[in-house]
């Protein structure tokens, strides 16, 4: 019986392919070697009839046996495949649910924004608007209209970014003014933060570029007293309640008078230290009435309306408030910097 012994060397050799075969490509191969339509136990099983009636029947025997022990073998070793790829699958997206969460680090409002916030926020509780202005602005908008003279230091080259002879980072944040007169009609009642720029060299007090407040408000018989109140609330509601201010005479060419305000010393109530260096009292802004030079520029009418302005630095309010000794700090974004002010 030459074709049983041929049998039984296939089933041994395709059972010892089988248990070492790896992957399902390799057990289809497999498949295809014995049982495909070419494969070695569907040759023998075509060659049986040509065989005598008790050669097929015993060969048929021993051949279907075959078959169907490597089928049986194949299948097992598919599904101990299937099995074997979940289960690793399975390992691979295990989670500890006891373990404890990453913690993500939540974002905060930047300091400078933190104290925009906080001063118009005073400002929009009496009534203000809040507008924005552009940081590239006219030479006429932040000079000219504002009643600079035309030889005024601040519009020298070594204190003013120029971008054209007409064209430049605004200085201040005054042009806004300039802007809200330009398009609006009395009364005018605006708070304007944002950022400007001067060629200054940076150091702890110094950086090129900076933010303000601007403010404006211009109706029928404002007059000083009303300034004075409403930048003394100011004051009181940033500072504290117990802060007292006083107005000391100043120049800027777009008011007239012009003042900057003092405020007593928050920390030290006016007795003397670090903060107020020694003196008991803060400059805090400038202020004064508007111009009437500016007025007109609007074409207001300046017998019947008249104004108060001022304009504050955020960064030092926010490094007073603070205790924060180098404006630098706001910009450099160091973590320990920034995250202690959440
Ligand atoms: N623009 C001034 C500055 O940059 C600040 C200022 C002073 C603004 C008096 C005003 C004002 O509106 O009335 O130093």
């Amino acid at each position: 019986m030459s074709e049983s012994k041929t049998v039984e060397a296939i089933l041994a050799e395709a059972r010892g392919a089988v248990a070492s075969s790896a992957d399902a490509t390799e057990v289809e191969a497999l498949r295809i070697k014995y049982l495909g339509k070419k494969g070695e136990i569907t040759a023998i099983l075509k060659t049986m009839g040509s065989l005598a009636p008790e050669e097929r029947k015993e060969l048929g025997q021993v051949v279907n046996k075959a078959k169907s022990e490597v089928e049986a073998l194949i299948e097992e070793k598919k599904t101990q495949i299937e099995n074997a790829s979940k289960n690793s699958r399975l390992a691979a997206e295990r989670i500890d649910v006891t373990e404890p969460g990453i913690e993500i680090p939540a974002g905060t409002r930047h300091m400078i924004t933190q104290t925009i916030d906080e001063i118009v926020s005073i400002f929009s509780d009496i009534g203000y608007s809040v507008t924005e202005g552009p940081e590239v602005e006219t030479v006429f908008n932040n000079f000219d209209a504002l009643n600079a003279a035309p030889n005024h230091p601040s519009r020298d080259m070594t204190d003013t970014f120029y971008i054209t002879d007409d064209v430049l980072l605004r200085t201040q944040t005054s042009p806004v003014q300039v802007r809200t007169i330009l398009t609006n009609q009395p009364p005018l009642k605006v708070i304007s933060p944002g950022r400007c720029f001067r060629a200054d060299t940076p150091d702890a007090t110094h950086s090129p570029m900076f933010h303000q407040v601007e403010g404006l408000l211009v109706d029928e018989g404002v007059t000083m007293a009303d300034l004075k109140g409403t930048l003394d609330l100011f004051a009181k509601r940033m500072f504290g309640e117990d802060v007292q201010t006083k107005f000391r005479p100043h120049f800027f060419p777009f008011t007239e008078p012009s003042a900057e305000m003092d405020m007593s010393c928050f920390k030290c109530g006016g007795a003397g230290c670090r903060v107020c260096k020694g003196s008991g009292w803060i400059e805090i802004l400038g202020c004064g009435m508007v111009h009437p030079n500016v007025l007109s520029v609007g074409g207001i009418d300046t017998d019947k309306y008249t104004g108060f302005a001022f304009g504050m630095g955020v960064e030092r309010i926010a490094m007073l408030k603070h205790g924060i000794s180098d404006i630098r700090l706001f910009y450099e974004n160091d973590i320990r910097f920034i995250e202690q002010f959440y």
